[in-house]
Parts: structure tokens; C-alpha cells; sequence
């Protein structure tokens, strides 16, 4: 489809004229109409990046790289150039460049060094329906700034479907403008049954029996992840090639989930080979976030994977659960973009009525507000975390529960204040804890192991698959030699890289030790943007004594102080020593810890996540030295929250919120930054 085409093109006047007229706008326009590709270039035309460039934000990594990709493509620029990205980990921008795609999460880094954004005349919030956590945190700040900053600064969300009142309500009563879909009509087939728990099969076989009975169009099937995608495929490919010969067209199927290589992912805005019918397996990703055209049958399980969290205990989870009815909806009209399309859902009307909620519980509810919170008190805006104005409240209990967190990481000081070492963690792209630790290393003289563990725990995938899966004898022998140790998981990460180096960074040795080569070429290059960055400086050195891993641990446990788990006297089960503690066992996954000669594990460790799936495990785990942890616990001890939070209760918050609702300055309108050009 050209730019023209697309719905969004006779809105183009109106979108321009309401964006200079006001300082907030909020643009709602169906998946594919072409918010995310041509709200930016419209606004470059109109000169909107004399001032400074337009950013527009995405909530995932791939949907930054793609569109960036996509909109250099119809600017007929090279990425980088007039339109470029940044993500963390990764950039490419020149000074050339106008129109950046960077994940919230990098403009919510970039406000640290320039808290006024002043390389920006407009930042748009794309996708703002996902309401990720950074998009949430981001609505804030920006209102703020919007009205504060001297050069003025233009705020435009755009979503495929909101709750518009509420959103305009909270900015101030900005103007929302609707683009109509170009949206056929899409017929919507229940099953009979509800398929909860045997929805994969149910998915393929439905797959299936629409490639052999029904007239051309793609398909796209919504699953829950990688692994559940990788399954479905094998399985539809095996049933496919058990069919006689001739027995129906060609079929091309394309998984399309966020761990995928670029090059992969781009496969799916490949026009398929003449005759053959497209069927692209995907995650939520293909929701919203990225438009798959020619698509006329969409199978929908109903179910997505759902991240929470419990503040109390300091408990994550991963669960599949009921998608929300505005979701189903969203997935239903994925296929009625190129004509009138089909839509069979794997559940019935009355699951859909009575089971599913209405929306989706925002990120910011049910997610560790640990990074978020480091943020808001980086900023030089002096926020008060608990009556910050959010759309919606994280709720004081999970406010407070990161302050703590910070306090125990030395980010805070007793009254809430953000400390010096809390500024230089915010500042590395790192999560806390590790550029806790990594800062941590500079006292314990053990830089180089732990910035190998930080990239190492970075990179989204190490191990291919199954570790021990299909590994040859040799390779299996490989890896035991290097978890001989018995450190758990971090050290096992160590000794990989350092294999690897020995090995000159070799892709094969990779493959035979079943490693994923991508991810580990990743981590390596994420290891040389840390050792770049000033606050991490590293004097090289040499071979590796086990005092290089007895640092690291000692560093590692200054950052990880916060996730910190004691065994119980007499068996392998642990306890978590935060406010509430929690039972756990070490997850099957654990890289080999040593145990004593009683058969017991050792008596600390820390650990990565707490998460219940059947049961309740610890992820990623290091063993520590009593001795050691003698040192930290005082600083878990005698926590004063109510003095940490600024001496506000949560009641008392909540009545002062209300407050400084009522005194918020009138709506300032400012001047157009640039004459309008048409
Ligand atoms: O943001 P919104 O969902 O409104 O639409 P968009 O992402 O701007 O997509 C507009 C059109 O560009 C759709 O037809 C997409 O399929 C197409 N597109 C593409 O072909 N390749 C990309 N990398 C991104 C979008
Ligand atoms: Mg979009």
C-alpha cells in the first residue's frame, strides 16, 4: 500500500492544524492505518523538525527497528540518515537525522542527561493503547514538561483504541481526533468448546483445516511465545507434509515473535511466491504493533502471556491468561484489512461475555517498579514517587516496595533522596541490579568478570533451546567441564565468555557448545558499549585467579542485595530474606551448585527472579559466603518507609494527590515552533 492509500492520508491537513494549535494531541486510528509511518514524516514536511527532531516512541525493540527501516525506505534514505533508531544497545542517527524510532525505555534514558529533551521539537507516543510501563511513566513527565519547557514542545499519543475521555481528561482536555479505518467486515466464528488448555493443537488443526478448505488470504495465528510458536510450526509442517502430494496449495508459514532476527521478522512485509498461501504464527506483536497485509483469517486462542508481580513478596509471574474483549477485538480486526475476512476464535461467545475482562490491567499495575521509580527520582523534578500524576496508580504498595529496594542498593538515602551511586546506576543501561553491581566491581577490583556478567545476563538468549538438548557428546562434555565449579549461574556465564574468547569468539564453537551465536555475539558487543561508557572505565587485566570470581560474587551480591534467599536449616529449600519471606526451591534450570557433603546447598544465595509457575522457584542463581552476607544484612534491617517515602503515609498521599489535581496550572498554549509551511 503507498502513503497515499492509506487512511490516514486525507487526514493530513487536520492532524497538522490541530498539532499546531495545541500542545497535546491525542490521534486514535485502527492498526495499519498508518499512524506509526506517516504522522512523522507529515510532521517533518510541515518543517516540524526545523527545531529539533521528532521522536517517536515504541514500546518494543523490533517494531523500533522495522518502522525505522520502513519510512527511511519511503523517504528514500539510508537508516541513519534523515530517519534513524535507538535502542538500547544499539543506534543509528547521524546528525542528519530528523525523525528518530527509540523505544520509550531510551527517551526515558535520554531525560536523565537532557531532563528538557531539547534535541526534540515533537516526541510522539506511539501505540499508546499497550500502555507499557515506560509509556506510562513517559505520559507523565511529558505533561509536565510540556507545560514547563521554554522551547515549546509538542506531545502527540497516538493508539489504536482508548479510552479516549479518560486520556483527554488527563491532558488537560487535549483534542482527540479519530481517523476511520478503511475496516471490512469480519466475520466472527465461536467454537463450541473452550479450548484453555489445549489450545495449541486446537490452533493447528483450525490452521489447517483453513488452508485445506477455505478460498485464498493469509492466515495469522496468535500464540503465547517462542517456544509455543516454534512447537506449532513443527507440528503444522508435519501434518502438511504427511498430506498426499497436490492436495492443496503451497503454504508459507512465518513465525513472528520479538526474539526473532530482523532479517526474519522482515519476512513477514515480504509479498509471498504466486500461488502460495502466507501463514504467520505470532505472538502479541502482531496485535498492534506490526501490520502483517494481505491477512484474512485470524485464529485466536484468546490467551496471551501476562507478566505480574506481588510488591509484598517480591514475586514475579508468567502466566497464560484470558485475553481482555478489547484485545479479542483488536485480533478479530487484523482480518478485514484487505476484504472481508473471518476470525475463529478458540472459545466460545459466552467465555468471551463472561471470562474475559473488558481492558487489560496496565503494565504499570502489575510490574516491579524498581527501574521506573530509580527514574522519576533521577530527574531533576524533584517528584515525589507516591503523588506523582499518573493515568494510573502503581498502587503505594508497589511504590514503596522499590524505594525500599532502592535504599538497599544504596540508590536512596534514608529520606528518599536519590544518592550519587542511585544517579550512576540510573545512568547505565543496565537494570539496577546489575549496574549496582557493576559499579560495585570498581571496590572489589573485579570490573572485567562483572562486566562480562552484566552483558551476559543482558542478552535475551545464551543457550539454544534445551541446554543439554541436542548437544554432541563432545560439547556436553565441554560444558560440564565449565560448570565444574559449581557457582551457579552468573560464574557459568563467566567462564562461557572467557571459553568463548579463548576460543577467539568463534561461531562454531558456539554451535557445538549449543549456544545461540547471535546472542552471544550480542553479549560481546554489549560488553564493549559498558566498558566504553565513563562510569565503568576498566584497566584491562590479564589471566583469572579464583579471586577474580570471589570479587565478582562479592559484587555481585552489593548489587543483588535485594534479592537475597537463605536455605533452611535442615533441607534445600529457601527462604527469601525481604519483608515477607517466601518459600521457594532452587529452579530445575540452575546451572550445578556444589553442595556439602551432608547433600545440603549453601546456606545464601542470590538471585535473579522469584517466580511461581507449578511452584515457586529462584532463577539464576549465585551462592555467597555467610561471612560476606554478615556485612549486608544490617542494611535490610530497620527500615523506615514512612521516613523513605518523605514522611507521606499512603492515606496522607492519596489526599495530597488529590490536592495538587486541583492546583494544576491552567493549560499553557503555546506558540507554533515553526510557521506553517502550506
Ligand atoms: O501505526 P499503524 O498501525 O496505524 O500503521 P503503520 O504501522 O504506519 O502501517 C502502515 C502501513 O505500512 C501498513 O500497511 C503496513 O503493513 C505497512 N508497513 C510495512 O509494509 N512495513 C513496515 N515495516 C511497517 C509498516
Ligand atoms: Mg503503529
Amino acid at each position: 500500500m503507498t502513503a497515499k492509500e492509506l487512511p490516514i492520508w486525507p487526514f493530513r491537513q487536520t492532524i497538522l492544524d490541530t498539532v499546531f494549535k495545541h500542545p497535546i494531541t491525542v490521534i486514535i486510528g485502527e492498526t495499519g492505518s498508518g499512524k506509526t509511518t506517516q504522522i512523522a514524516q507529515m510532521l517533518d514536511k510541515a518543517y516540524c523538525a526545523r527545531e529539533g527532531c521528532i521522536g517517536v516512541t515504541q514500546p518494543r525493540r523490533v517494531a523500533a527497528l522495522t518502522v525505522a527501516r520502513r519510512v527511511a525506505e519511503e523517504m528514500r534514505c539510508e537508516v541513519g540518515q534523515e530517519v534513524g533508531y535507538r535502542v538500547r544497545f544499539e543506534e543509528r542517527t547521524s546528525r542528519r537525522t530528523r525523525i528518530v524510532y527509540l523505544t520509550d525505555g531510551t527517551l526515558l534514558r535520554e531525560m536523565l542527561d537532557d531532563p528538557e529533551l531539547s534535541a526534540y521539537s515533537v516526541i510522539v507516543l506511539d501505540e499508546a493503547h499497550e500502555r507499557s510501563l515506560n509509556t506510562d511513566v513517559l505520559f507523565g513527565v511529558l505533561k509536565s514538561l510540556v507545560k514547563t519547557r521554554q522551547k515549546p514542545l509538542k506531545l502527540i499519543l497516538t493508539s489504536a483504541t482508548l479510552d479516549s475521555a479518560k486520556f483527554s481528561a488527563y491532558f488537560d482536555g487535549c483534542p482527540v481526533l479519530n481517523i476511520p479505518g478503511r475496516q471490512y467486515e469480519v466475520q466472527i466464528v465461536h467454537s463450541q468448546g473452550n479450548h484453555e488448555n489445549d489450545y495449541l493443537a486446537a490452533a493447528v488443526d483450525t490452521a489447517l483445516d483453513i488452508h485445506l478448505h477455505q478460498p485464498p488470504g493469509d492466515i495469522l495465528v496468535f500464540l503465547t511465545g517462542q517456544a509455543e510458536i516454534d512447537k506449532a510450526v513443527k507440528q503444522l509442517s508435519e501434518a502438511i507434509a504427511e498430506l498426499p502430494e497436490d492436495s492443496c496449495p503451497d503454504l508459507l508459514i512465518l513465525p513472528l515473535y520479538a526474539a526473532m532476527p530482523l532479517e526474519l521478522q522482515a519476512r513477514v512485509f515480504a509479498p509471498p511466491p504466486d500461488g502460495c498461501r502466507r501463514l504467520i504464527m505470532a505472538t502479541n506483536i502482531a496485535e498492534t504493533s506490526i501490520t502483517v497485509d494481505g491477512v484474512v483469517y485470524v485464529v485466536d486462542p484468546g490467551m496471551v502471556k501476562q507478566k505480574s508481580y506481588t510488591p509484598a513478596t517480591g514475586m514475579e509471574s508468567l502466566h497464560v491468561v484470558p485475553i481482555s474483549r478489547v484485545q479479542a477485538t483488536q485480533r478479530a480486526g487484523r482480518a478485514g484489512r484487505v476484504c472481508n475476512g473471518k476470525c475463529y476464535r478458540l472459545y466460545t461467545a459466552q467465555f468471551f461475555e463472561r471470562e474475559m475482562s473488558e481492558t487489560t490491567v496496565p503494565e504499570i499495575q502489575r510490574t516491579n517498579m524498581l527501574t521506573a521509580v530509580l527514574y522519576l527520582k533521577s530527574l531533576p523534578l524533584d517528584i515525589d514517587v507516591l503523588a506523582f500524576d499518573y493515568l494510573d496508580s502503581p498502587g503505594s504498595e508497589a511504590l514503596e516496595d522499590a524505594l525500599r529496594q532502592l535504599l538497599i542498593l544504596d540508590a536512596l538515602d534514608r529520606d528518599g533522596h536519590i544518592t550519587e551511586l542511585g544517579r550512576r546506576m540510573a545512568a547505565l543501561p543496565l537494570e539496577p541490579s546489575l549496574a549496582r553491581s557493576l559499579l560495585a566491581a570498581a571496590d572489589h577490583d573485579c570490573l572485567p568478570e562483572t562486566l562480562t556478567a552484566a552483558a551476559m545476563l543482558s542478552a535475551e538468549t545464551i543457550f539454544l533451546g534445551n541446554r543439554q538438548g541436542e548437544l554432541s557428546e563432545q560439547g556436553r562434555a565441554a560444558l560440564a567441564e565449565l560448570m565444574k565449579e559449581g557457582l551457579g549461574d552468573h560464574i557459568l556465564m563467566l567462564r562461557i565468555f572467557q571459553a568463548w574468547e579463548r576460543n577467539s569468539f568463534s561461531s562454531k564453537w558456539c554451535k557445538d557448545m549449543g549456544l545461540d551465536v547471535r546472542g552471544m555475539h550480542f553479549a560481546r558487543e554489549v560488553r564493549k558499549q559498558l566498558a566504553d561508557l565513563g562510569s565503568c572505565k576498566s584497566q584491562a587485566r590479564g589471566g583469572l585467579c579464583l579471586a577474580g570470581v570471589d570479587a565478582l560474587r562479592r559484587a555481585l551480591l552489593v548489587g543483588f542485595a535485594n534479592r537475597l534467599a537463605r536455605r533452611m536449616p535442615r533441607h534445600n529449600g529457601y527462604k527469601t530474606l525481604n519483608e515477607r519471606a517466601t518459600l521457594a526451591q532452587l529452579h530445575p534450570a540452575t546451572a550445578r551448585i556444589a553442595a556439602d557433603e551432608d547433600g545440603l546447598m549453601p546456606e545464601f544465595v542470590i538471585y535473579y527472579a522469584l517466580f511461581a509457575t507449578a511452584k515457586v522457584f529462584l532463577s539464576k542463581v549465585c551462592p555467597m559466603d555467610s561471612e560476606w552476607v554478615e556485612d549486608i544484612l544490617p542494611k535490610l534491617r530497620n527500615i523506615d518507609v514512612e521516613r523513605l517515602s518523605g514522611g507521606m503515609t499512603t492515606k496522607k498521599a492519596a489526599k495530597r494527590a488529590a490536592v495538587v489535581g486541583d492546583l494544576s496550572e491552567k493549560q499553557v498554549v503555546k506558540n507554533v515552533p515553526v510557521a506553517n509551511a502550506r
